[in-house]
């Protein structure tokens, strides 16, 4: 069976798992957002930590990474200690009985007999499919990368990193490794439920965004290999560095045509917004660090208190809940502004 992003029918809301970005419908997005901020706004003060840090301290998350990741690892990590669920993890399976010849499945089986929610980044499209439909449906599982195909955490934080910003009448470019940035291809599928949203995908001829994502947009797009002359006309630009550890590097790609820095970033609108899901290599120049258009630093940042969000709303706690809980009134009213 192959993934993923292939069409697939919306069930609205989130339910146990988070698996492709085209699960999540608008209203279930904007209802992330409102929960991301909540949260993020009661753990100002130590109160409210230890308010949010009860939610969830009776669950267990096993974070199975399968492939190389220190953010996306740390983000979930991190996420989880801040809902009070204990991690587990495995990162290096030449200490695991996939060694003495079981299966990956099998092994996935097992460790969810101990564990509430697995969180899995992997080098295969196919496995977290696989995964998906093996596993009793009440188990949780949210992929965190699944090879050259979806990233929908590295999506969510960028979609409410953009609903901070604004995204009446938007235009965004990507720019990059698009055919394999599986970032890109995750959040395109979420900003085309966007009316307004005009999508342009900057990249030179073998890199450009494959059309099984381009087939299901439902707002304009344009391809191009021309970034100088799309710079001003957009409100987002969002980077993305070269996906070489899928396979080499072809002729076509020229990473001089593919950056900003000093010599063009005045080319982008006063008000831009530059994004990139890091890590990044020269495609962002660090002298940009310092433009306040560069907004990446903050989408890392965000990217711990979505993925907060999501956990809590996998576990059914929505910002309703929290209104109508006793603690929360009973901290708000001493500690919250
Ligand atoms: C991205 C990924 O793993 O796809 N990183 C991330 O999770 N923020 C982007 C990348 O590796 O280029």
């Amino acid at each position: 069976m192959s993934v993923t992003a292939e069409k697939v029918k919306e069930e609205p809301g989130i339910g146990t798992r988070c698996i492709r970005s085209q699960q999540f419908d608008l209203d279930t997005l904007y209802k992330l957002c409102e929960l991301t901020d909540k949260i993020r706004n009661i753990c100002q003060t130590k109160e409210g930590s230890n308010y949010i840090s009860s939610l969830l301290n009776d669950k267990r998350a096993m974070l199975y990474f399968k492939q190389p990741s220190t953010r996306t690892f740390l983000s979930f990590q991190n996420a989880c200690h801040i809902l009070g669920i204990k991690c587990s993890e495995i990162r290096d399976i030449s200490t695991s009985s996939f060694m003495k010849g079981e299966t990956e499945l099998d092994g996935v089986k097992t460790f969810s007999q101990y564990v509430d929610l697995i969180i899995m980044r992997h080098t295969s499209t196919d496995f977290v499919n696989l995964i998906d439909s093996n596993l009793n449906n009440n188990m949780r599982i949210i992929n965190a990368g699944s090879g050259t195909d979806q990233h929908p955490t590295q999506a969510l934080l960028d979609f409410y990193t953009i609903y901070k910003y604004g995204f009446k009448n938007k235009k965004i470019a990507f720019v990059g490794d698009l055919n394999r940035g599986r970032t890109v291809r995750s959040l395109a599928l979420m900003l085309s439920k966007i009316d307004g949203m005009k999508l342009y995908f900057i990249a030179p001829n073998g890199y450009q965004i494959k059309s099984d994502i381009l087939e299901q947009l439902e707002v304009p797009y344009e391809l191009t290999d021309d970034l100088e002359s799309i710079m001003p006309l957009v409100d987002y630009i969002y980077m993305t560095r070269l996906q070489d550890e899928y396979g080499g590097i072809e002729e076509t790609w020229d990473p001089d045509a593919y950056k900003i820095d000093l010599n063009n970033v005045n080319r982008l609108k006063n008000n831009a917004i530059i994004l990139h899901p890091l890590p990044r290599r020269d495609e962002i120049a660090v002298e940009i660090d310092n433009d306040p258009r560069a907004k990446y630093w903050e989408q890392t940042a965000n990217g711990l208190w979505v993925r907060v969000a999501l956990i809590a709303s996998m576990f059914n706690i929505s910002a309703d809940d929290i209104d109508k809980s006793k603690d929360y009134n009973k901290i708000k009213r001493l500690y919250l502004k």
